[in-house]
């Protein structure tokens, strides 16, 4: 395929970057309207502001993580680092997108019964997810293969790793509500712990960044051929 003269592969790669830039810009984004929620001397409604802000702005590291799998697999396999069918790669496009959808819908509908639902679902692949990546990135590390590069199986490992890290985050996200729940009853325990949550979210926020950079180093490195 070609669109003005540029090949897949330029279209890969370049969205390939493109995903990995909005990846680390959104998340800046969720990190800095975060500092702003957990602010004491602000008014309530504006820390609510910002907490509305950073929930839509977390929506592009989102999506980003489950477009980074389709394009990831699809540049492996026309550069021949992976060795994909049509038919798997038709599969991951369509599972793909079948995620997307529904993490669209669970964020439109969060607090309804079919939201709870979708949670659920979305938790439950996340976890298969996860552990496919693991167990491909690990196999390739031990056996050469599914992945004969020991760079991409890296990759893979660190974007099982990529994958915790945001589960771990939800939580902080759980603590944090619960925080705003309980400003009305116990003002000083509730601060507390806001101020917690956000200072635990920081962690995982850098360390996340700091995988995604080093997964950024990897692809463009190439080390360990
Ligand atoms: C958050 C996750 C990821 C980040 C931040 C990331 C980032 C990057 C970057 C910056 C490059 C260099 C591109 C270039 O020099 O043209 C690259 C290359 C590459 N990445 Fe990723 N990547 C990620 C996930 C994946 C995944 C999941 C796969 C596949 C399973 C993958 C496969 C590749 C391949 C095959 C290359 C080499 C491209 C080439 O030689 O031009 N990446 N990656």
């Amino acid at each position: 395929m070609e669109i003005f003269g540029f090949g897949t592969i330029e279209i890969l790669r370049f969205l390939h970057i493109l995903i990995f830039v909005y990846w680390l810009g959104g998340d800046l984004g969720v990190y800095m309207a975060a500092g702003y929620v957990a602010r004491r001397d602000l008014a309530f409604d504006e820390r609510m502001r910002f907490l509305k802000l950073l929930m839509t702005l977390d929506m592009v590291p989102r999506y980003c993580l489950i477009l980074m799998l389709p394009v990831g697999f699809q540049l492996a396999t026309s550069l021949g680092y992976l060795d994909l069918s049509g038919v798997h790669m038709a599969l991951i496009w369509i599972m793909a997108a079948a995620w997307l959808a529904l993490v669209r819908t669970l964020h439109k509908q969060e607090k309804t019964t079919t939201g709870e639902k979708l949670r659920k679902l979305d938790m439950g692949i996340r976890y298969v997810v996860l552990g496919a990546l693991l167990l491909a990135g690990g196999l390739g590390l031990t056996t050469g293969y599914p992945v004969a590069a020991p760079w991409l199986a890296i990759k893979l490992i660190l974007f099982a790793g990529v994958m915790t890290l945001g589960l771990l985050l939800r939580r902080c996200v759980a603590k944090w509500m619960t925080g705003f729940r309980l400003l009305g009853e116990d003002k000083e325990k509730a601060e507390d712990l806001i101020t917690e949550g956000r200072r635990t979210a920081a962690g995982y926020a850098r360390l996340l960044w700091a995988l995604l950079m080093i997964m950024g180093f990897l692809g463009v490195a190439k080390p360990m051929p």
